[in-house]
């Protein structure tokens, strides 16, 4: 039988937002908690945010930033391998010798290489095509079947049976192929522009972090957009519905998404409901994560122990890919 190996990635660019946890983080611990997987890795992707536009500092920091954040979720170091990409030699590697096998046509097709080329117009650099190659190596190199992640990867996974097919018919059957596992909550939308996902590069007025004191996502949520354009339901209205059902109280919920069947709800009514769901929600978050960023020392040893495990298995595959292709 095959072994269910579970792998996800989170690129180091900011603090999580609610997007993140809803549609990557939150699956992740839910999964880690339930146990059932032979193995699972969850990474701090560094190397992929090479290819946006932070400095150094910036991405140094934001690497023992979201590695406490996700710790502070509920992330388990004892059930689970977290690491950081670029401590484990070979990722790039097997990046390069999946880029090797991978048509540019399919490179080009991807819609985040589109969208993101789009947006940083003057850094559409060699990284930001090749990024599904390196995402691929990062997934087959721990042989995993399946990876949790938001609906915006769902192409670059489907690129990753493609790639690790194409090396399985040059060099021999070698990698599996792998599924993606889509969480319940597959889109947050933006507050200030709810029909665009809510997203780091659109602003700090368009998502909330988890991290945000309750004053401060209470401001942020009462700008939200509740506005219809062309009659018919008005998405900003649905993301607080939503956001409400997922850190809410069910009967608060209930209550507002009658009065929004009716015609008689009161936004300001919903949104002071919302904001105090989302802080409530996460008060325990905030605590922990002041906690555990007051030590960076632990943070760091909990990312060396992780890559040390998941070097000696990449170091496996490495030797194999390595004699397959002919190179050693
Ligand atoms: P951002 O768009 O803010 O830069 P990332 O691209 O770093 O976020 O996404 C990290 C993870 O969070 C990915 O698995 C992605 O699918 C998920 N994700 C990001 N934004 C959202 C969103 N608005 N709704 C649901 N999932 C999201
Ligand atoms: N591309 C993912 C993102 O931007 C991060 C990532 C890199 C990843 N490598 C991965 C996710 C491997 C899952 C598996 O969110």
């Amino acid at each position: 039988m095959t072994k269910k190996i579970i792998i996800s990635g989170i690129q180091p660019t900011g603090n999580l937002h609610i997007g993140n946890y809803l549609g990557a983080v939150k699956n992740f611990v839910d999964i880690q908690n339930q146990g059932d997987f032979d193995a699972m890795y969850i990474f701090i992707a560094d190397l992929h945010s090479l290819t946006g536009g932070l400095t150094a500092k910036e991405r140094h920091e934001n690497i023992i930033k979201v590695t406490a954040e996700v710790l502070a979720c509920g992330i388990n170091p004892n059930k689970i391998t977290l690491f950081a990409q670029s401590h484990v030699v070979g990722h790039t590697e097997l990046g390069w010798i999946f880029d090797c096998v991978t048509p540019i046509a399919e490179l080009e097709r991807m819609t985040q290489f589109k969208d993101k080329s789009s947006r940083q117009e003057k850094n559409i650099n060699a990284g930001l095509l090749t990024y599904p190659a390196l995402m691929s190596a990062d997934i087959l190199m721990y042989h995993a079947t399946h990876v949790p992640v938001g609906e915006d990867q769902i192409q670059h996974v489907e690129l990753t049976r493609i790639i690790g097919k194409k090396f399985n018919t040059k060099f021999g059957k070698y990698f599996p192929e792998t599924k993606v596992m889509l969480t319940k909550t597959a889109r947050v939308m933006s507050l200030l522009e709810p029909n665009k996902k809510m997203s780091k590069s659109l602003g700090t007025g368009h998502v909330i972090e988890l991290a945000d004191e309750p004053k401060v996502i209470e401001g942020k949520i009462k700008k939200a957009v509740t506005a219809t354009e062309g009659g018919g339901k008005a998405p900003g209205v649905e993301n607080l519905l939503m956001l409400l059902n997922e850190f809410g109280d069910k009967k608060v919920y209930n209550e507002f998404s009658q009065s929004e069947k009716k015609g008689d709800i009161r936004y300001g009514d919903l949104k002071s409901a919302v904001s105090t769901a989302v802080g409530d929600y996460f008060k325990d978050f905030r605590e922990r994560r002041k906690e555990l960023l007051s030590n960076h020392d632990e943070i760091a040893e909990i990312l060396m122990a992780g890559a040390e495990k998941a070097q000696a298995v990449a170091d496996k595959t490495m030797d194999s890919v390595r004699r397959m292709v002919g190179i050693r």
